[in-house]
């Protein structure tokens, strides 16, 4: 199915991908469009070669995304709500799965879908002014992309029910402190910061990269054996040429050239 991009904005540096939600003037509120372009957008970036990772950041210096398009919800039935949410899941899940890292870049306000959006990606980098909370329970419903399952293995059990049961907002110094983001910076340097880090990794064997993100998901999925999925990637990266390179590197005392196979 085609769908055509009008909300996002997709630039390439030196194969980092930007994905930047484009709706400043309503806070970069997650409409149930702008979810199938990131499935979309995500989808084709994942096929493309030339990408060595990807950055998801919100347009502006309010907000990375306001949470669902609340104007949606009115009128919402219950069938209509689980669709909703299964399309959301959907596309949190393949964000989640990219096999080359993703981070979030928040730029300002992460409420509600936008904190579960940014919760989706591999790590949060976020700036000074940024801000986040799962404000469901002020409208009468609860986090329904992932949040409420993503946001205990972020922050643990306690933390994720007093956010979410009091729908307050938190601010990036207590963002990282409880573990939520991994870095804060002023936010002229918060898409350098992301680059830098995307740079560090993809100077690492790719495919012992992807199988460090299935690992980690493995983690948070109760129909995976988080161990046995560790023994087959680890068994896995062994029949791989870059392992051979890395290790034969380490040896010679040179940089590994890594090739991704
Ligand atoms: N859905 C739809 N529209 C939204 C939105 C959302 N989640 N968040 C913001 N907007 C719109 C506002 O309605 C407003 O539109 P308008 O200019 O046509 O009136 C515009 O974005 C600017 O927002 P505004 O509220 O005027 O900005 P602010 O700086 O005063 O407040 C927030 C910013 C983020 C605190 C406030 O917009 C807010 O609380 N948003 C909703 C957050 C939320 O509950 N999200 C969870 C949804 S499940």
């Amino acid at each position: 199915m085609m769908t055509d991009i009008t909300q996002l904005l997709i630039e390439k540096d030196n194969g980092i991908a930007v994905v930047t939600i484009n709706k400043e003037q309503k806070m970069n509120a997650l409409n149930r469009k702008l979810v199938e372009e990131l499935n979309h957008v995500f989808t084709e970036l994942k096929q493309d070669k030339e990408v060595v990772g990807v950055i998801l950041t919100g347009k502006g210096q309010k907000a990375f995304a306001a949470g669902a398009d609340i104007s949606e919800f009115t009128g919402l039935d219950e069938s209509q709500a689980y669709n909703m949410s299964k399309e959301g899941h959907d596309t949190f899940n393949l964000i989640e799965n990219f096999p080359k890292p993703v981070i979030a870049a928040v730029n300002g306000f992460a409420l509600g879908g936008g904190c579960e959006l940014a919760m989706a990606c591999h790590f949060r980098y976020a700036s000074e002014n940024a801000k986040f909370g799962q404000p469901e329970v002020n409208l009468g419903i609860v986090p329904g992309y992932g949040g409420t399952q993503r946001l205990i293995a972020l922050v643990g059990r306690g933390r994720a029910a007093e956010l979410m049961m009091t729908g307050n907002m938190i601010d990036a110094q207590e963002a990282y402190r409880i573990g939520l983001v991994n870095k804060v910076t002023d936010i002229e340097n918060l898409l350098e910061a992301s680059k830098k880090t995307i740079n560090t990794i993809a100077a690492k064997a790719p495919l012992a990269v992807t199988g460090v993100i299935e690992c980690v998901n493995a983690f948070s999925d109760r129909t995976l054996d988080g161990m046995e999925r560790e023994r087959n990637v680890f068994a896995g990266c062994a029949s791989t040429e870059d392992f051979k390179e890395g290790a034969t590197a380490f040896m010679e005392k040179r940089k590994a050239n890594f090739k991704g196979a």
